[in-house]
């Protein structure tokens, strides 16, 4: 999970994960036993296993959740649901945040595998983009990684669904994905991400993402021609 002070000198949390009895007093002294905790956002639809306990602990905080999040934990009272494009602004111009395009968001199928869809977060002024599971930095790649994949240290790619359930299979679904991450390059002045199950990169974070695109196009060009369409770059 990701705290983001905003410029209220107020937190908008990322995400939750167990906390531990040394977590619990870092948050503690970080935000004034909760009270500097503006909202807590769920950003990924598949990672919930700790919002329950977040919400014991801090149950005057604003929950915003994907709609799986909402219709998962109805004893949370949620502010709102990310869908709403006035959710996504509400932090602007500290966080910016986006949902992945070219995917289903409501409700992924299969659950066990497409975990893709997601909110990607602009912290503007750290230049920071903070992702869960659509983006991925490779931290010291493995044997297989490397040998077949050909990934080299921190380099930028995509959860593996992308190649399978997460895109719908539409003529235009591949093309709006490519233009989504290259409007994410235009409209926003990041250099760094942070990524819930990859490394985190420190420097370079948008040429990174660019050349994984790149590295990426071929694949994602037949996908679109198997599915009716075409990827114009
Ligand atoms: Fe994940």
């Amino acid at each position: 999970m990701s705290f983001i002070k905003l410029s209220s000198g107020k937190f908008v949390l990322l995400s939750t994960v167990q906390l531990d009895a040394q977590a619990k007093r870092e948050i503690h002294d970080l935000t004034q036993g909760g009270e500097l905790i503006e909202a807590i956002i769920g950003t990924n639809p598949f990672h919930t296993l700790a919002f329950e306990q977040f919400y014991t602990l801090y149950p005057n905080a604003a929950y915003y959740g994907t709609p799986r999040h909402l219709r998962k934990f109805k004893e949370i009272p949620w502010a709102g649901c990310v869908t709403d494009p006035s959710v996504l602004s509400r932090w602007t111009p500290d966080l910016a945040l986006e949902l992945t395009q070219g995917g289903e968001f409501d409700d992924p199928q299969p659950e066990s595998t497409n975990h893709f869809a997601g909110v990607v977060a602009i912290h503007v002024p750290s230049k920071t983009m903070i992702v869960d599971d659509c983006f991925r930095v490779s931290r010291n790649p493995g044997f297989i990684e490397r040998g077949i994949f050909g990934r080299r240290d921190m380099e930028v790619s995509f959860h593996w669904s992308l190649y399978n359930d997460a895109l719908y299979k539409t003529p235009g679904a591949v093309q709006t994905f490519y233009d989504w991450v290259i409007h994410l390059t235009k409209a926003y002045d990041f250099d760094n991400m942070s990524t819930a199950h990859g490394g985190i990169l420190l420097g370079g974070a948008k040429t990174e993402l660019l050349l994984g695109l790149e590295k990426a196009k071929d694949a994602l060009k037949k996908m679109a021609v198997a599915n009716g369409g075409d990827l114009v770059c």
